[in-house]
């Protein structure tokens, strides 16, 4: 669970984002479902989401994007890296990945690519496979992205998931460092598939639950139990943040931010009261993006690197949960 840095260290060379332009508002959602501004403020802190035109947006145009604004921030090109991963649940295709469609726009031909496939811990599974492999001495620079156009899985007649989502995709270059101290000293995979039906996206009629089997299901669209999960999300976030904390003998005060995966801005809150954690620490764009799923903690990152809040020298932690059940968190030194 957690290592001791080897002799190569992981610095970010640059981090990018992509959201779609349009917006959907509470109130455009409150025209298509029995639904309504104050509800979905009080119950999640979401005000509008950004939406893909799936005419010519989709997963893939937008991590192509984060990845491109990442590389240009990182002053290198596609040819540079030597590896791509994407960390999404929203694939257009199977076959091909993500990665592989993205890699060959940006100019990463011949570089490995592959997508991660873990919800919305996307992101930090895929900063924390790549932070190992650049370590293990195979790899010098790779593009981690994690986004999801979660409206293409979206029934906007469920009211319960269709106020939650929104699109967008986040990015870091990661290249080998001389100082093995710099980049990721804890990091944390986790899941238990026993719990996978709080949060499934079925595609077959074969594969739906039987507890599910007399509601209203869409194929190839989401299902939640919102309580249930709101439930596993409220004692794992709090979990893996402590045992981080544990692990690395850091506190709330040693870091420059905690970025949460942005689901409900109550399982946020609940983690900042429980653990004390400094409220200007904990980013939170949930009002205006929704949650984006493997989108949600790289677009903060970009956010905050970019507003030079993730200064050099000072450690930051990333934290996620998905569907699965899986989680993540890791603990870098920037
Ligand atoms: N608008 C208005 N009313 C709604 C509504 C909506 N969009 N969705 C549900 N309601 C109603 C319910 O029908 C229920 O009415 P009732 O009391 O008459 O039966 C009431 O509001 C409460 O419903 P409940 O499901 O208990 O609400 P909640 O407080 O649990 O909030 C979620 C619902 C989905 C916002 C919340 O459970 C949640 O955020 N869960 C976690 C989801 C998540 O993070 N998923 C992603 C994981 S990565």
């Amino acid at each position: 669970m957690s290592q001791r840095p080897g002799a190569v260290g992981v610095r970010i060379a640059g981090t990018g984002s992509a959201v779609p332009e349009r917006r959907l508002t509470n109130d455009d959602l409150s025209k298509m479902v029995d639904t309504n501004d104050e509800w979905i403020v009080q119950r999640t802190g979401i005000r509008e989401r950004r939406i893909c035109d799936p005419s010519k947006e989709g997963t893939f145009t937008l991590n192509r994007d984060a990845l491109k604004n990442a590389l240009a921030a990182a002053n290198m090109s596609g040819a540079d890296l030597d590896l791509v991963i994407v960390g999404t649940c929203t694939q257009e295709m199977n076959c091909p990945s993500v990665a592989c469609r993205v890699a060959g726009e940006v100019g990463a031909v011949g570089a490995g690519a592959f997508d991660v496939v873990a919800a919305c811990s996307g992101f930090v599974y895929s900063m924390n496979i790549a932070d190992s492999l650049i370590r293990s001495g195979r790899f010098r620079r790779i593009g981690v992205c994690g986004g999801d156009a979660m409206s293409s899985v979206i029934d906007y007649q469920e009211r319960s998931v269709s106020i939650l989502f929104g699109d967008a995709a986040g990015a870091a270059i990661l290249v080998a460092d001389d100082n093995p101290d710099r980049g990721c000293i804890y990091q944390q995979l986790g899941s238990d598939g026993r719990d996978w039906s709080g949060l499934y996206l079925p595609r077959r009629a074969a594969e739906v639950p039987e507890a599910d089997r007399d509601n209203p299901i869409r194929l190839g669209c989401l299902r939640m139990n919102g309580r249930e999960v709101f439930k596993f999300a409220v004692t794992r976030f709090r979990q893996i943040i402590e045992d981080s904390f544990k692990a690395t003998s850091l506190t709330a005060d040693d870091m420059s931010q905690i970025i949460c995966h942005q689901s409900n801005i109550r399982i946020i809150d609940s983690a900042i009261e429980k653990l004390g954690l400094p409220r200007e620490k904990v980013f939170v764009n949930i009002d205006k993006f929704g949650n984006s799923s493997a989108g949600s903690v790289g677009l903060c990152f970009d956010q905050l690197w970019r507003a030079g809040k993730i200064p050099q020298g000072k450690p930051m932690m990333m934290v996620a949960f998905g569907g699965g059940m899986t989680w993540a968190s890791g603990v870098w030194n920037i």
